[in-house]
């Protein structure tokens, strides 16, 4: 693995706190990884949301922070970073990605309208439901089988969009959505033939196409590794050439932006970007800041074009096939090829004695934990469950990795810890969910273990040393 492009300047300490306390800990937060105190985490692979380093020049910038309420330098800031990198000319700032998508939904999507989608995204299938829409999957297959090695696992099938767009349309499609690294199949690319070519259709049946730009950088990586043809290209020209085969975008930028809060939807026409601004109002803010403050714009114009600099998102692509790479070789079964941002383990191979509605996932989460202090989310039964509608689909364990906040040594850790719980499988049972939400309930819920979890593990030889 190549040395990261950066060094640490300024550190946050971190803890292993002993065996009875993760227990307690565990306990206490009900056996969901959401709910434990960060000071009780180790390593946290729970998201890659919001958790980056800032960069010496972010932190100068937010120093120039206008916090005017309207008008503000930064916003115009942000909104030159936004043309110089993608050329999306309207940009609509939000507090996150999620409220991005709220003010989309709001504006495109009206009671029985579909939107057809690679695989889905919480978030944003939520807000499309809320909004009285039909979330329709037309994702290639192999998105959902984590033992495919198809290079493009984010692509769109085409023949099933055209099926929808030809039954439904054109007044029947609120927007197709392609998510760029598809987080929910384990941050897995698109290739730019399959963009285009969804950009072809939806022009054919006049309907708008949007992109979740949240994982966008390294996509353009892995265009330019494994597309033929793009071998030898600049990274900010794929990433351009992917912005220009949309109609427009969500972001959420505490990923790519390395920002620790906001987002923006950006279009290209005229009155859409007018109704999203009338509702902005409404929702988030006024459209000079919507949501976040002047210093946060600041953060995110200089994180936008940090996130076109290739060394630096290859390095974060490149953690992940490190972890990967260890898991792989002990024979962890986890999902292939490793995606952008992080490690997802296939908890019904891995634990293939627990049935799906005891949630694997959930109980594997908990157990690397209870190890090693490692937190990590669950995207199974748990996250993917909609409503009364069965679920048998992926059932994963994410390992999500920070940009730029943890070293291979980290890395090395976590894989001990996954390795020693691999050890251990076949003495962990599942859970019992004792609450549930209404909403998201992978956020919030509340387990048991069916049998006490993980008990005299501490004399195995990996954990009698931290035990
Ligand atoms: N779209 C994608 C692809 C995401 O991964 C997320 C968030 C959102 C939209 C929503 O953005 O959190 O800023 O409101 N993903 C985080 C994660 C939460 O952990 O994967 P947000």
């Amino acid at each position: 693995m190549r040395a990261p492009p950066w060094k640490i300047k300024v550190v946050e300490p971190i803890e292993l706190r002993d065996r009875e306390h993760r227990r307690r800990a565990l306990a206490e937060a009900g056996y969901n990884t959401f709910l434990l105190r960060s000071e009780d985490v180790f390593v946290d692979l729970l998201t890659d949301s919001g958790t980056s380093a800032l960069s010496q020049e972010q932190r100068a910038a937010m120093e120039l922070g206008d916090e005017a309420y309207a008008g503000s330098r930064s916003f115009f800031r942000l909104e030159a970073a936004v043309h110089d990198v993608y050329g999306w000319r309207h940009v609509i700032p939000t507090h996150q990605g999620r409220g991005a998508e709220h003010l989309l939904s709001q504006v495109l999507v009206r009671p029985g309208l579909l939107v057809p989608s690679n695989l889905y995204f919480t978030t944003s299938r939520e807000h499309v439901v809320l909004a009285g829409g039909t979330w329709v999957d037309v994702a290639v297959p192999e998105a959902s089988d984590p033992e495919s090695t198809a290079p493009f696992k984010g692509d769109i099938d085409l023949a099933a969009l055209e099926r929808v767009l030809t039954v439904a349309e054109p007044e029947g499609v609120a927007f197709v959505r392609q998510e760029a690294c598809l987080n929910m199949a384990g941050g897995q690319p698109f290739s730019l033939d399959n963009l285009r070519a969804v950009r072809a259709l939806t022009r054919e049946h006049g309907v708008p196409f949007v992109l979740d730009a949240t994982r966008i950088s390294e996509n353009a990586v892995f265009v330019k590794d494994r597309e033929p043809g793009h071998a030898g290209r600049p990274l900010p020209e794929i990433i351009r050439e992917i912005a220009d085969q949309v109609d427009g975008a969500v972001f959420s930028s505490k990923k790519d932006h390395f920002v620790p809060i906001g987002g923006f939807v950006a279009v290209n026409d005229d009155e859409l970007a007018e109704r999203l601004k009338e509702l902005v109002v409404v929702y988030e803010g006024f459209p000079h800041y919507g949501g976040i403050a002047g210093h946060d714009m600041e953060a995110l114009a200089q994180g936008i074009r940090e996130s076109a600099d290739e060394a630096m998102v290859r390095h974060e692509v490149e953690q992940a096939a490190y972890l990967g790479g260890l898991l792989l070789d002990a024979g962890v079964p986890i999902v292939v090829p490793v995606g952008a941002h992080a490690v997802f383990l296939d908890a019904k191979r891995f634990l293939p004695h627990v049935p799906q509605a005891e949630f694997p996932a959930q109980a594997l989460a908990a157990a690397l934990y209870l190890e090693g202090g490692v937190r990590s989310m669950e995207r199974g039964i748990v996250s993917g469950q909609h409503g009364d509608e069965p679920y048998d689909g992926l059932e994963l364990v994410r390992l999500t990795i920070p940009r730029r906040v943890y070293t291979q040594e980290h890395l090395t850790y976590v894989a001990e810890t996954v390795i020693a719980v691999h050890e251990l499988r076949e003495g962990l049972s599942g859970l019992r969910m004792t609450y549930e939400p209404a909403h998201l309930r992978f956020f919030q819920a509340r387990f048991e273990p069916l049998t006490p979890m993980l008990e005299g593990s501490a004399t195995t030889w990996r954990a009698a040393g931290r035990a």
